[in-house]
């Protein structure tokens, strides 16, 4: 419940940023197409790419059958359960930005690729596979 007061606060300014971040890691690559984040062979989608970060990282709490007990009632146990939520706080709280529950909760913050791979995600839409 607390999101629906967060997103307007800080949804903007972290669209803002993210918006900033997509812009200057334009200009440093010169020749040919961006690579995929940490050249990564296939596009991010979420069969490939996205849900296998999330088995490894949130659903222990956030899966499908304990996130009600466990992962303090957010579902991000499928691909529709995922989609449902704002990616301004599922971003918010994988980077631990200010203002949002830093995840996953009491285990160390995801690596820098793995965030990369989930923004990629994002910005290319959510794709399923
Ligand atoms: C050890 C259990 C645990 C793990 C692992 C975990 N979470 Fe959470 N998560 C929680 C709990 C509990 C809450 C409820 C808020 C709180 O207690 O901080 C929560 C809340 C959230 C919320 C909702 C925040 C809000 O303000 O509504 C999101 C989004 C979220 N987690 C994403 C993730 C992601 C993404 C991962 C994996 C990178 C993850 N969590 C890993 C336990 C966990």
């Amino acid at each position: 419940m607390r999101h629906f007061f967060k997103i307007p606060a800080l949804g903007l300014a972290g669209t803002a940023v993210a918006m900033l971040a997509v812009a200057f890691a334009g200009c440093s690559y010169s020749h040919g197409p961006e690579p995929s984040p940490c050249n990564d062979p296939a596009p991010a989608t979420y069969a490939a790419v996205v849900s296998p970060i999330f088995d490894a990282g949130c659903r222990r709490c956030h899966g499908t059958s304990v996130y009600q007990t466990r992962g303090g009632g957010t579902d991000l146990g499928t691909y529709q359960a995922l989609k449902a939520v704002p990616t301004t706080l599922l971003m918010g709280c994988i980077e631990q930005q200010p203002g949002y529950d830093a995840m996953p909760k009491g285990a160390p913050k995801l690596s820098d690729c793995d965030i990369a791979r989930i923004r990629a995600w994002i910005a290319a839409g959510q794709l399923n596979n």
